[in-house]
């Protein structure tokens, strides 16, 4: 979904929010698995994939590229037989980050890969070494040129490689190359989050050999092609947890279908430390109060550990607990955008380098706030729904980035939640 520049979020908050939402299929799972279809000139048919504008932006990268992209509400079919180019636009890379994932499947399917610099949200210093380490270690030439990276290679051979960090992107783009790559190749210090778990799966689905061995080390077995594949997205862990904290937030009692507890293991532990209670059920997970909202510490750490990209949405729930909390981020260096919005509506928050301390249980009023990147966006919607009176929320296309339908999803949970 697009939106328009003016169009602006209008919630009245105060009131439990109560009732069942479903999440759609995960964001950035999905936008891997677009890329992936890059590998293979048969068809690949993804579904569950979400309605929101950064699929239809990454369809337009993988177009210019001449692939065939179809969008069918949340089947997105992919054809990339015919690839006329080996370099990816430069406007339409700089929409979204995960744009940058074109370059281990062009790199690996036809031995030269060019991207500029990718676009994404502001919230640190966000570097791409880890990638170039990666495709270096397969015996590719990566170089700078004019405005693009370009990375070369006749044939890329299987290696050891170790990542200095356990980059997402950077093990996801990585493995993309090492699948058609001649050998094997080890990856030490990978990522370990449930998306890149399932681009593996997708890859294994289209005929990679790729294994992820435990310990953040993935093997991946080169095979000469790739073929199509009919594949489920996985459900938006970022969003279940943004739903569950809302509940917990407003002290509701709240079920999100599609909230995968093993996907959501360090939010969980939190929420029993705050006194929520958690219920698994069939599909999904139930939170509700057991007891007046307690104050934590939260590390945000990369996957198993809490996830950065719940950070500001869970520091928004922490305005109402009881107490001095303590948030840490240790993942980027600029994730406090929400910080200055959610004081704007009553929060006391005081953050220094890394580190947010909130205390609560602050009484938040509805003001004019805005949304300054998606996570930031999320957090002022859940002050929303604690804060007395009307909040009105700027730059929302940034929220619109993230979560489908927020509006809809949240009125059904009861929410007083308009699009003005
Ligand atoms: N980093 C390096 N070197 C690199 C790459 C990253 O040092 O080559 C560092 C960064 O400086 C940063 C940290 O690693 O401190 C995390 O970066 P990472 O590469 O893991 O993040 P990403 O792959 O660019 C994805 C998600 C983000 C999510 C992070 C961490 C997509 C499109 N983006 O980004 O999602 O926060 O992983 O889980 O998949 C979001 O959805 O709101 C979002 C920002």
């Amino acid at each position: 979904m697009t939106t328009g520049a003016a169009e602006r979020l209008v919630i009245r908050g105060g009131a439990p929010l109560k009732g069942r939402v479903t999440v759609s299929g995960s964001k950035n799972a999905a936008l891997y698995a677009l890329a992936a279809a890059l590998l293979t000139a048969e068809p690949v048919v993804l579904r569950n994939v979400p309605e929101i504008a950064d699929i239809g932006e990454m369809a337009e990268v993988l177009r210019d590229l001449g692939a065939r992209v179809a969008i069918d509400g949340t089947t997105v079919s992919i054809e990339a037989c015919e690839l006329t180019k080996t370099f990816a636009d430069a406007e339409r890379v700089a929409a979204l980050r995960a744009s940058f994932l074109v370059m281990g499947p062009l790199l690996g399917r036809l031995g030269e890969a060019a991207c500029p610099p990718p676009g994404g949200d502001v919230i640190g210093s966000r570097p791409l070494d880890v990638h170039f380490a990666g495709f270096r270690g397969l015996g590719a030439e990566v170089t700078r040129e004019g405005p693009a990276y370009v990375a070369r290679s006749p044939k890329l051979k299987g290696a050891r490689i170790f990542f200095d960090y356990p980059s997402v992107l950077g093990t996801v783009n990585v493995i993309f190359a090492a699948t058609l790559a001649e050998g094997v190749t080890t990856i030490i210090n990978a990522a370990a989050e449930p998306e890149v778990e399932m681009a593996c799966d997708l890859l294994n689905a289209m005929g990679a050999r790729v294994r992820n061995g435990g310990n953040n080390t993935v093997t991946v077995e080169g095979v000469a092609e790739l073929h199509g594949a009919d594949f489920t997205v996985i459900p938006d862990r970022i969003e279940a947890g943004t739903y569950l904290l809302a509940g917990v937030a407003t002290g509701g009692d709240v079920e999100v279908v599609g909230a995968v507890p093993e996907h959501l293991d360090s939010l969980v532990a939190k929420f029993r430390e705050m006194s929520v209670r958690v219920d698994p059920f069939e599909g999904g997970m139930r939170v509700r109060p057991d007891g007046p909202l307690q104050a934590v510490q939260m590390q945000a750490v990369p996957y198993p550990g809490f996830a950065t990209d719940l950070h500001a949405p869970f520091a928004a729930a922490l305005t109402q607990a009881h107490g001095v909390s303590i948030i840490h981020e240790r993942v980027y260096d600029n994730r406090m955008n929400y910080v200055a919005e959610l004081r704007l509506m009553g929060a006391r928050l005081t953050n220094a380098g890394q580190s947010v301390m909130i205390e609560g249980p602050a009484p938040l009023v509805g003001t004019p706030v805005r949304a300054h990147d998606v996570r930031a966006g999320a957090a002022v919607v859940l002050a929303a729904l604690c804060a007395d009176g009307e909040t009105v929320i700027r730059d929302i296309g940034h929220i619109d980035r993230g979560y489908a339908d927020l509006d809809v999803r949240l009125r059904a949970l009861g929410a007083d939640v308009s699009r003005r």
